[in-house]
């Protein structure tokens, strides 16, 4: 007969209480997969002063068992800024660690996988943008933190999902106009024109995700299932949204559900969010439709580990690109939440 080793044993104390924590979405045959990296990570990000800064898709061994700080860009954004560690690992994608490192350029940045890209973020170049202001000359760029520090460099202010529609009428207000530019989400641009007399010209942006839901689909879970609430991202097409009972950032969605405590709730958004959501409101049933972001994914424990261990990836943003991108991603914090 195998006995457990002591090793063993004093790991399985140590992961114990995480692992009654996630139960629920992770079965007890996957946890002796898991429970050696958390530890691991546990461990030596003490030893280096290090945080975890985790977005909210990422997988709930990443979210709940090893992550310091979690939620949207824009939460993770004002974490990166105020946080007293030396070392920042962004469990998230690059512009994530991007915008980490040039709030934060004091700071050693690492991100786990130097693939995790984003389709938004490589829709459009700093050259883009410098022709867009040439071709409407005197408006206000209006740039989601979705993009590349080169792109956050020649824009006025940034927005994320959490705040873009104040950002857009604060920043219409400032340069005393009624159309901004706003890039490169198409669809998020289209959600904000949407809800405010701010014209908005776009770009052709989506997100790879967000972008493969449909109406229909929204039509079939409400008969599939009668009653229950929706939930949509705005990085999701206009008739997507005109079908949800609410459209917010993944942070917005998580509130809704802790508010209204729906008894059933679909969240038309990245597929470890409800996993991740599913732990705190054990009485919400959640349908889990699942479209996976195939770049939040490249991010795993045992990459975590690894940064930990080598210091790498470590994020660098040039320190001229770095000083211009700093000031619309300011000048986004100072709008009021
Ligand atoms: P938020 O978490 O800011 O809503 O963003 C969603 C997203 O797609 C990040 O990549
Ligand atoms: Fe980019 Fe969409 Fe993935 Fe978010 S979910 S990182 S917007 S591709």
């Amino acid at each position: 007969m195998n006995r457990p080793s002591l090793i063993d044993m004093s790991l399985n104390e140590a992961t114990a209480p995480l692992y009654a924590r996630v139960k629920n979405v992770i079965p007890e045959i996957e946890w002796p997969v898991f429970a050696p990296d958390i530890a691991a990570i546990n461990a030596l990000k003490r030893e280096r002063n290090a945080v975890i800064l985790a977005h909210n898709y990422m997988t709930p061994e990443i979210f709940h068992c090893v992550a310091d700080f979690v939620g949207d860009s824009l939460q993770l954004a004002r974490e990166a800024a105020k946080t007293d560690a030396k070392i920042i690992v962004q469990a998230g994608v690059h512009f994530m660690a991007e915008t980490s490192k040039i709030l934060s350029p004091e700071k050693t940045v690492l991100i786990p996988s130097l693939e995790a890209g984003c389709s938004l973020a490589s829709s459009i170049t700093g050259a883009d943008v410098r022709l867009l202001k040439q071709k409407y000359p005197g408006l206000p760029v209006v740039t989601y933190v979705n993009t590349s520090a080169d792109v956050k460099a020649e824009s006025d202010i940034c927005c994320t999902s959490g705040n873009a529609l104040k950002v857009v009428e604060a920043i219409a207000r400032d340069f005393g106009t009624d159309t901004v530019i706003m890039i490169p989400d198409k669809y998020l641009a289209r959600n904000v024109a949407a809800k405010t007399g701010v014209k908005v010209i776009t770009w052709e942006g989506s997100c790879e995700v967000h972008e493969r839901f449909t109406a229909q689909e929204i039509r079939d879970f409400r008969a599939a299932h009668p009653g229950i609430t929706v939930l949509a991202h705005p990085e999701c097409p206009p008739d997507v949204v005109a079908e949800a009972d609410f459209a917010g950032s993944t942070a917005a969605m998580i509130n809704y559900v802790g508010d209204r405590k729906p008894n059933r709730v679909v969240m038309i958004t990245e597929c470890s969010m409800s996993d991740n959501v599913a732990v705190e409101y054990p009485d919400v049933e959640f349908v889990r439709p699942c479209n996976l972001c195939p770049h939040m994914k490249r991010i795993a424990l045992d990459g975590i580990l690894q940064s930990l261990e080598t210091m790498t990836h470590e994020v660098i943003v040039p320190v001229d690109v770095a000083a211009r991108a700093k000031t619309p991603i300011d000048r986004m914090l100072a709008v009021k939440a």
